[in-house]
């Protein structure tokens, strides 16, 4: 029996830009009818004329109709409430990184004092803008995030109003922390639904599924897939999809990030089939996100996906993606 997807969203994304944006951006947006863009380029997206040169740069790379690239502003503690004013209809949302803590984020924010934050964001609060957060610390490795969520409670409580978004969460300590704040979310990727630390480093050292953060421990995949898959009003998915060249991720320090753009409904069509949640799957890539984020309007798009094997190329242009060379169990068979 064939499945079908309405509106697919990919609520976090990576697109780059340049050649990587050409080999990329077509792939996105021929399955997806939006995704929200990161804007950790070099140097960062940060001003209005960014934004819009960026977005344009994207749809002329993306090659399928029906695909809106959601924009986003690099966090700084220094945009003030006229700026955010002046740019509100170009961005859906802005991302705040720690500074250091993953790809091109050194001119993040470090100490979190909540002072030195508050005329940002409460101006953010005021005009809706949705925040979205890389929450890791720079503690060890393996308790980055657990560590980072006393920062997100103490986010969510000075701005109740304001929407937060815990970007790929990968513990349960994240999970947890979703019902005790009206204003927490949370996006989910594909990977950290289906890998472990074990997967990355268990064995042979897999460069292709090295990312930030980086994949937890069973109980953590646990309980993520039990929120993903009831398709919990506050979780949506969000594919974290990162491209990196081949010789950056298997070379003497391999960059972080998984590419799984290509083969994400794919395999979350076969992920919720076996677990028998289908009907959860429509919410988890689409419904949810609408609701949360109510800024969007959304394109029209049908993906048709039936049980057949699908071997995933070895690459695409220079980028590895997850499960490469491997068969997957459903094909996207169309695509309206
Ligand atoms: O693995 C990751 N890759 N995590 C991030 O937070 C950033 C991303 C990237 O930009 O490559
Ligand atoms: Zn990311």
């Amino acid at each position: 029996m064939p499945i079908t997807i309405n509106n697919p969203l990919d609520m976090h994304l990576h697109l780059r830009d340049a050649d990587m944006l050409k080999t990329v951006a077509p792939l996105s947006s021929e399955s997806f009818s939006g995704a929200i863009i990161m804007p950790n380029l070099v140097p960062p997206v940060s001003t209005k004329e960014d934004v819009i040169a960026y977005k344009k740069r994207i749809l002329n790379a993306s090659e399928h109709p029906n695909f809106t690239p959601y924009m986003t502003l690099f966090f700084k503690p220094t945009y003030s409430k006229e700026f955010l004013e002046s740019v509100k209809d170009e961005v859906t949302a802005i991302k705040l990184y720690p500074a250091g803590i993953t790809t091109n984020s050194e001119g993040g924010v470090s100490g979190f004092d909540v002072e030195e934050l508050r005329p940002t964001l409460e101006a953010m609060s005021e005009l809706n803008i949705p925040l979205c957060i890389h929450g890791e610390t720079n503690g060890f490795v393996m308790d980055r995030e657990a560590e980072f969520v006393s920062i997100y409670e103490m986010l969510a409580t000075n701005f109740p109003n304001l929407k937060i978004i815990m970007e790929h969460i990968t513990t349960k300590a994240s999970v947890e922390a979703l019902d005790r704040f009206k204003n927490l979310y949370a996006t989910i990727t594909l990977h950290h639904l289906m890998i472990t630390l074990d997967d990355v480093a268990g064995g042979m050292l897999q460069p292709h599924l090295f990312c930030k953060p980086i994949a937890k421990r069973p109980e953590d995949r646990e309980a993520l897939r039990k929120v993903a898959l009831k398709a919990h009003p506050k979780v949506m998915f969000g594919s974290d999809s990162a491209p990196h060249p081949q010789h950056a991720k298997e070379s003497c320090g391999c960059a972080a990030g998984v590419f799984t753009a290509p083969i994400a409904l794919q395999v979350l069509t076969e992920l919720f089939m076996e677990h028998s949640n289908i009907e959860n799957l429509q919410a988890f890539v689409s419904e949810n996100a609408k609701r949360i984020y109510t800024n969007i309007e959304v394109p029209n798009k049908t993906i048709t996906l039936e049980k057949k094997p699908f071997t995933v190329p070895n690459s695409y242009g220079e980028v590895v993606p997850m499960y490469a060379g491997e068969t997957l169990n459903y094909t996207i068979t169309a695509i309206q």
